[in-house]
């Protein structure tokens, strides 16, 4: 067995879209050395993708008990409200913090507003009763994004290794070490020469971003595997809501451009879905069927009306209606949105935009505290890949880079109050650690791992979507067991490059979510199983926890 290179540092954040680098940014005020490792180059990630914004009180005519209560209402009966009350009350710090660091909100006078021109525009979107989304244009993600990778070439303590997948958590019980689970660090694929190594530190901290790439059709790139939450669930963390899976309900239909986000944000600004009723008839509004807020009630119930209209009309799309609105008025607004629709052949101001539901959000993910405490020791957890009870069983919109911007200052805060017994590395940690698979190697298996992969994606889409039964799930459980095996069976041992970690991490998370679904027999929020279709007020509130027996670990 290779004995491998051993690289030590104060602190390692896996990921590095805004939670993982904002966790850095933080970690970084100690003086002490943080490394970030990140699959791709530093900014591909999925909050780059971001259009609507950031929800956060700023307007005098709005209040943190509003936006708590618009969270409690779309997260139906499933969110950790003191959670809830703390991300909200410490968004407006969070908001100055990276404006002092250089981001550019809008403002009013931008948008040719006269009155209060000096105030940020203030967006809406779905399930918010008030205006209260601070956006850079339609690209917040991009903005913010841009602003945390300028910060964090900037400091010294910072080493950045892009290029750089992170395979699994080094952690005590795997070693057969004594004691309560412990975090020590990860094993480090580098892509570009192949070779692994371990990365030991005080603290890990996972935020790896969102799972879409576990179904077939969704608004996330392809860096998306939920990496995160397989190595914390392999690693023998708590596992929480994986059955929670958003679907955005609006994604442009078209057969060339893919995954290209129509942002809730229009339908703030008063787009309204319709739906032909057949073919080559003019399409009508049906939210009102299904919600007092029409077009703007919560992701769940537009992304389940839309899929329950095409189903009823064999129509391959709906539609988005913001016609009403000037051509000038559009661009200045939607810039991004509305120069891709034209080159999809679509001017918003004159044409409606075929849109069609699509996997965007893992509300579930790795059980934290509001400080993104994990159940193990030393490791933490921010961002899409951390369930701290904000979002529930629907994510109220744009509340994600919000989460994403405040856990890491209080993470920080936590890990440098206790740094000196975090720091305190086992001393068997070297003598206990090695890999036990061989160095990377090239897959000759390739149209295997792709077919796998395929499979995965479409039958997660077919019957672990946005309408589920007993019988689907059931079937899904069958096809993911075996894929599993496989991979553990036929590959792992001999290959390990970055396109195998990723489809054994797809595999693992595909299978966190048919379990959680499995497990959750009602209806709520985006888990629809149509056997239970009934809320039970006894799983108010009742996490579906999954955690791997660390005896088999
Ligand atoms: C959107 O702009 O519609 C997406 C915002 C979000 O997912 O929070």
């Amino acid at each position: 067995m290779k004995i491998h290179e051993i690289k030590q540092f104060d602190h390692i954040v896996i990921g590095s879209g805004l939670a993982g680098l904002t966790c850095a940014y933080h970690l970084a005020k100690s003086g002490r050395s943080v490394a970030v490792f990140t699959k791709r180059e530093i900014d591909e990630c999925n909050s780059r993708f971001a259009q609507g914004g950031v929800a956060c009180v700023t307007d005098k005519l709005d209040s943190f008990d509003e936006h708590v209560a618009d969270t409690l209402t779309a997260g139906a009966g499933m969110c950790d409200e003191k959670a809830v009350r703390a991300i909200v009350e410490a968004g407006p710090e969070a908001i100055n913090e990276i404006i002092s660091l250089g981001a550019k909100f809008t403002t009013r006078a931008e948008l040719g507003h006269k009155d209060d021109p000096d105030s940020f525009d203030l967006g809406r979107e779905g399930g918010h009763h008030k205006r209260r989304i601070l956006h850079a244009g339609d690209i917040t993600g991009a903005e913010l994004e841009r602003v945390m990778v300028k910060t964090i070439r900037e400091k010294n303590n910072v080493t950045v290794f892009e290029n750089h997948i992170a395979i699994d958590l080094v952690v005590s019980k795997r070693l057969g070490l004594p004691g309560s689970n412990r975090c020590f660090g990860c094993y480090v694929l580098n892509s570009e020469n192949g070779e692994i190594f371990t990365a030991l530190a005080a603290t890990t901290t996972i935020a790896c971003g969102g799972a879409g790439k576990v179904y077939l059709y969704t608004s996330n790139p392809d860096v998306a595997c939920g990496s995160g939450v397989a190595m914390a669930y392999r690693a023998g963390a708590k596992i929480a809501n994986m059955e929670f899976i958003q679907f955005h309900p609006t994604i442009l239909y078209h057969p060339e451009i893919r995954s290209f986000l129509i942002s809730e944000a229009l339908r703030g600004e008063g787009a309204v879905l319709k739906c032909r009723e057949k073919r080559n008839a003019e399409p009508v509004e049906f939210m009102q069927k299904y919600h007092p807020m029409q077009s703007l009630a919560p992701r769940d119930v537009v992304a389940r009306a839309i899929d329950s209209e095409m189903k009823r009309t064999g129509e391959e799309c709906v539609y988005l209606d913001i016609r009403h609105h000037s051509e000038e008025t559009l661009k200045r607004r939607f810039p991004n949105i509305f120069a891709q629709c034209l080159e999809a052949g679509i001017n918003m101001a004159k044409d409606l935009i075929p849109v069609v539901p699509a996997a965007h959000f893992v509300c579930g993910g790795i059980k934290t505290e509001v400080n993104g405490a994990t159940s193990i020791l030393g490791l933490y957890a921010a961002g899409e890949s951390a369930c701290t009870g904000l979002h529930g069983a629907n994510r109220l919109a744009s509340n994600s880079l919000l989460e994403a911007m405040v856990i890491p200052r209080a993470m920080a805060e936590d890990i440098e109050s206790r740094f000196d017994s975090l720091n305190a590395i086992h001393p068997d940690i070297r003598k206990a650690m090695n890999w036990t698979t061989g160095n990377a190697t090239n897959s000759d298996e390739q149209i295997l791992i792709a077919h796998n992969w395929d499979e995965i994606r479409r039958f997660m889409w077919d019957y672990v979507g946005i309408y589920r039964t007993s019988k689907r799930l059931e079937r899904a459980k069958n096809r993911i067991k075996l894929i599993r095996k496989e991979i553990e069976k036929y590959y792992w041992d001999f290959i390990v490059t970055p396109d195998l970690v990723e489809l054994r991490n797809i595999a693992t998370v595909a299978e966190l979510i048919i379990d959680s679904s499995l497990k959750r027999k009602e209806s709520r929020g985006l888990h629809y199983n149509a056997d239970y279709p009934f809320l039970d007020p006894e799983l108010e509130c009742v996490d579906t926890i999954i955690q791997r027996d660390v005896r088999s670990l």
